[in-house]
């Protein structure tokens, strides 16, 4: 099966696209390079002895995007190209909702016009705003996003979800990740956003090589176990596993599927920084300052359908990301 990966050199798709090779499926890549690097293929083929076709290609651009769907025949898509760091999507929204969903947009039309009819969508936790109850399950509403980034998922799930109803013979599986870290064990592949990290582990992760002085924890007054935020830390191996599991699914030709992608456990901030030091032996040094806007309380998951109609459940513990983690920060102390 031949599987269109857009943003697949970035962190989850390179991973993913991994998985997907040592399973015997063929990658494509699809991506702009906006958040990622081309040395990456170069790790892919390290890593696995394959070298998947890769187009350097926005998905906005919808003619030589087009390209890609008239060189490769494309069996299934797995849609992870995006702008993606909530706070970024607060100062940018106009950019965020133009690329995003422009990007579906295009990418749908190219699918229907080539007669590709499964996809999967990164999807993320967001799309459940603030949360009433834990964990969180997936016929729990949605659409309550508390920035741009989160809205953006909400609005490609319902248009997929009225595509997918208008073209009956379509597939869509919706995968809701909770917070992805780790890296792959080998330390060339990993988290490695531009600029000063928006998410706890790569911010935890530069302190630790010395690269950032000390984390700051936002917040400890929330009504959590130590006051810090919890949330769903799931290792992106476990994550891309899940990508494959979903191809799978296609074969029973699902319709339309939501899943979380979730470890089932919340994890405090503390938590992960204390874990963090054991794993590692190394102190992070933090200090405690105010809240974050748009930041909850909690966020976890329930991964039971997961589990039962995808037969997949994570694997790697919160130790095993935090090793990942900061093995692949000391062989990439700036990055890929
Ligand atoms: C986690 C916890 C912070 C940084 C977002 C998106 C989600 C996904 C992951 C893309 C919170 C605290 C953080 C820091 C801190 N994005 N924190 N100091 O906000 O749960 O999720 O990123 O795939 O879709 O919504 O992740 O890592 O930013 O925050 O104390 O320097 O760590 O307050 O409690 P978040 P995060």
């Amino acid at each position: 099966m031949r599987v269109l990966v857009t943003g697949g050199m970035g962190f989850i798709g390179s991973e993913t696209v991994i998985a997907l090779l040592e399973a015997g499926f063929e990658p494509v890549i699809a991506d702009n390079l906006s958040n990622s690097k081309e040395k990456v293929l170069d790790r892919i083929e390290t890593l696995t002895g394959k070298r998947p076709p890769f187009y350097k290609v926005d998905c906005c651009d919808e003619g030589e995007f087009r390209k890609v769907f008239e060189k490769e025949h494309i069996d299934a898509v797995i849609h992870f190209a995006g702008l993606k760091a909530v706070g970024e999507s607060v100062v940018k929204p106009l950019e965020y909702y133009k690329n995003n969903l422009d990007s579906t947009f295009t990418l749908l039309s190219l699918m229907r016009e080539f007669g590709v009819k499964n996809i999967i969508f990164s999807s993320s936790a967001t799309v459940y705003g603030v949360p009433t109850h834990m964990p969180l399950v997936e016929t729990d509403p949605t659409g309550g996003a508390t920035n741009p980034y989160g809205m953006t998922k909400v609005m490609i799930e319902r248009i997929l979800t009225d595509f997918q109803k208008a073209n009956p013979e379509f597939n869509v599986i919706l995968l809701r990740y909770f917070n992805p870290i780790g890296a792959h064990p080998s330390g060339l592949l990993g988290e490695d956003p531009n600029g000063i990290p928006n998410n706890l582990m790569p911010y935890i992760s530069q302190v630790s090589v010395g690269k950032l002085k000390q984390l700051k924890i936002y917040g400890d007054d929330y009504p959590t176990p130590d006051g810090t935020g919890v949330r769903d830390y799931i290792h992106v191996l476990d994550l891309a596993e899940g990508h494959v599991a979903s191809l799978r699914k296609f074969a029973d030709k699902p319709g339309l599927e939501i899943y979380n992608l979730g470890t089932g456990k919340g994890t405090s901030v503390l938590e992960l920084v204390h874990a963090f030091e054991e794993a590692n032996g190394i102190k992070i040094p933090y200090i405690i300052g105010p809240r974050r806007a748009g930041d909850v309380a909690e966020n976890y998951a329930n991964c039971d359908k997961a589990k039962k109609e995808l037969g997949w459940e994570a694997r790697f513990s919160i130790v095993d990301a935090c090793r990942d983690s900061y093995n692949f920060q000391k062989k990439n102390p700036n990055g890929i």
